[in-house]
């Protein structure tokens, strides 16, 4: 047994330069292991809390020394003396300590930065990868996981909310067929990268890359973003519908006002029904393989009937709808509203509780996709995580920028391991 016996936090930046928690977990057996946790800009109203300062005299209100302080004074000081492997236990503690629905007490920030570093120390004392120590949590939470690295997706042009503000939609995606293995994928990713940013460079439309990497070009529309993604995909040496696919994160909440979606392609705001139209055209013109949060996250009713027109052609990811909780999951899979999960530890706050919500993901035949934020660090814990609850795919951007190309580049270290282990 190896218990906690010491827990500290400090304040560090993120990507975007904005303050995060950054933990350490010490065990009696002198293992150290330290995780920093990420942060969303588009986050989904139901997400667990973000807790932040509010201060504006403070990093724009941003500063997380309150999060900080609970990890220090009282979280972390709350775990002593428990076994680090009984995850479960470790986290019930946390949550306990809490005590509200939402981590808004002491902060889903601050709660999963103990959660994710307790279990990098509880494989380190084991002698295990992280990966395989998730793979061993999974099976004991009912997730029924081999391990394999996960397809990624690419997320390749940046709007929306991470974007250059004119693109209506956050994410087009590039999906390498997953046939390919992770290095063949990764390959077809960054190949697909630069041959878009050259093909965007000729029409004089990049003016940076976005919050994740992906370019953040100065197009009229969105369907202007799948037509240069899809004549880029056409002038590599990878085929579409065959090598690669396309995929969308609409999230769709951030541009839904007053019962309609507003976006430059129309000249009339949207109702459900004339979104839904437009992605059938779009889907008709591009060809997707899936598209992740088209509708309002409450709109229930419109997601059921999306879900219905797609099924069988799309996969339909929920994120803002499910945010990594299990009872929205649980009317997602009784509304028959999605058929594939987002996988965001953070939106939940603790290791154990996200492993529950993907047991149910499973036991309802859903696809899987473990995705980092938009804010990230260089903690590659999501890339091991992944791995180990057997992921279908993983969301972690652009393959540029290093706090993306850190996850997958621990996804190329555990599949020469894999290999290896055959
Ligand atoms: P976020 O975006 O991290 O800003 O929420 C990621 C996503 O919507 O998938
Ligand atoms: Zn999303």
């Amino acid at each position: 047994m190896s218990k906690v016996s010491k827990v500290w936090a400090r304040q560090i930046l993120d990507s975007r330069g904005l303050p995060t928690v950054e933990t350490v977990v010490q065990l009696d057996t002198g293992h150290t292991a330290v995780a920093s946790v990420p942060g969303g800009t588009s986050t989904g109203t139901y997400e667990c809390v973000d807790l932040r300062d509010n201060d504006p005299a403070n990093y724009d209100g941003k500063g997380v020394s309150k999060a900080v302080k609970n990890v220090n004074e009282t979280l972390g000081p709350g775990i002593w003396g428990l076994d680090s492997t009984d995850q479960a236990a470790i986290d019930k503690r946390l949550i306990d300590l809490d005590g509200s629905k939402n981590k808004s007490k002491f902060g889903a920030n601050a709660i999963l930065s103990i959660s994710a570093a307790n279990s990098k120390a509880a494989a380190m004392a084991q002698n295990t990868s992280l990966y395989a120590w998730t793979n061993t949590l999974a099976k004991r939470a009912g997730i029924n996981a081999a391990l394999k690295v996960p397809t990624p997706v690419f997320n390749m042009i940046n709007g929306g909310l991470h974007g250059a503000g004119n693109l209506d939609f956050q994410e087009f995606h590039v999906i390498p067929a997953t046939s390919k293995n992770y290095s063949e994928a990764l390959k077809i990713g960054v190949e697909v990268y630069i041959t878009l940013g050259k093909n965007l460079e000729r029409r004089g439309a990049i003016h940076s890359v976005g919050d994740e990497g992906g370019y953040a070009p100065n197009l009229f529309t969105n369907a202007d973003a799948l037509e240069v993604l899809f004549e880029s995909i056409k002038e590599t040496t990878y085929q579409i519908g065959r090598d690669v696919f396309l995929g969308l994160d609409v999230a769709a909440s951030v541009f839904y006002k007053n019962g309609n979606y507003t976006i430059r392609d129309k000249s009339t705001p949207l109702s459900d029904d004339a979104l839904i139209d437009y992605y059938k055209y779009l889907n008709s013109q591009y060809h997707m393989s899936h598209i992740e949060d088209p509708l309002h996250e409450d709109a229930w009713a419109s997601w059921k009937k999306l879900y219905e027109s797609f099924q069988g052609q799309l996969t339909v990811v929920g994120d803002d709808l499910l945010v990594t909780n299990t009872e929205r999951v649980e009317k997602a899979i009784a509304e028959k509203a999605c058929d594939a999960i987002l996988v965001k530890p953070n939106q939940v706050g603790t290791v154990w509780e996200t492993l529950l919500v993907v047991k149910r993901a499973r036991e309802a035949n859903w696809k899987v996709i473990t995705s980092h934020r938009s804010g990230e660090t260089n903690d590659w814990f999501i890339a091991d995580f992944a791995v180990g609850i057997g992921s279908d795919f993983v969301k972690f951007g652009a393959p540029a920028r290093g706090e993306r190309v850190a996850k997958y580049n621990r996804l190329l270290s555990i599949e020469a391991e894999l290999a290896s282990a055959k």
